[in-house]
């Protein structure tokens, strides 16, 4: 079975996209087969973690969307970028071509065969876990990814405005009957109390908090150059990261 995690945020730029690529790396290194979907067509941007330069990209997922090729044509093996594990990595992006973003954002697409892609993916490769990246706030694609994952991951930052934005996505999650939906706090400053910060947001959303991921100087630093974890695993942002997975992996 193929548990589907989504990551959202009710704004942009509060992390969800390196989240993605450094959880996807610590569940291929625990030993787990992971496909990753930039469902973000309005503004990819995962591919850059994996190293995946726009030269390197032939089908993407808006040509599986078209009707142009199947899911695996547009599936790249990003584990080497990773490092020898036992797992695996394949990331599905989204085309970077202004005609083509152009063009999805112009004409729309059925969401269905999002899902369709979802599980052709999943049944392929025999994935364990199937992350999905996607676009800030609510949009069609964003329903559809809350509606069909085991488990949603919400990035909230300690920040007024996306408190109260991420209410409304909880809200949204609650009417499509989600069952595991968690927050993660991110960009936390080291001056603020991660204990009371969760106890805060625990109250305010009511569902639980899987961790407190602190500002991180050296992730600000790196500027999506590549997967944090890898080149900092004891960074406190890297151990974080591998506290979700370990959660994910029931640990
Ligand atoms: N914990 C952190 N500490 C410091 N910087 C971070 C942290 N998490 C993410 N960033 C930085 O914040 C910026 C946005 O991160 P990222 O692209 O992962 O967010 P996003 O939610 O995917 O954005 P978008 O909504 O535009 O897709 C990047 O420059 C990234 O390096
Ligand atoms: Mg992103």
């Amino acid at each position: 079975m193929t548990r589907t995690v989504s990551i959202h945020s009710y704004r942009g730029g509060t992390g969800k996209s390196n989240l993605v690529a450094n959880l996807a790396t610590a569940l291929a290194r625990a030993g787990k087969h992971v496909g990753v979907f930039d469902t973000d067509i309005q503004s990819p941007g995962v591919h850059v973690l994996f190293g995946l330069a726009p030269d390197q990209v032939g089908r993407t997922l808006n040509d599986f969307l078209w009707g142009n090729c199947a899911i695996t044509d547009a599936a790249y093996d990003r584990t080497a970028v990773i490092g020898p594990c036992t797992g695996s990595v394949h990331l599905v992006p989204s085309s970077i071509k202004a005609a083509d973003i152009a063009r999805i954002i112009k004409q729309g697409f059925d969401v269905g065969l999002l899902n369709d892609g979802f599980q052709q993916l999943a049944a392929a490769l025999s994935l364990d876990f199937l992350l999905v990246d996607t676009h800030p706030g609510v949009n069609e694609e964003t329903l559809l990814s809350i509606a069909v994952s085991d488990t949603v991951l919400l990035i909230v930052r300690p920040d007024r405005q996306d408190f109260q934005g991420t209410a409304v996505t909880i809200d949204l999650a609650r009417q499509l009957d989600v069952q595991d939906a968690n927050i993660i706090l991110n960009k936390v400053p080291s001056g603020i109390d991660k204990e009371t910060l969760a106890a805060r947001a625990e109250a305010a959303f009511g569902i639980p908090v899987l961790a407190v991921l602190p500002l991180s100087e050296g992730l600000m630093t790196l500027g999506s150059e590549g997967i944090f974890g890898l080149g900092a695993p004891d960074d406190p942002y890297a151990v974080g990261v591998r506290g979700v997975a370990a959660r994910l992996l029931g640990q």
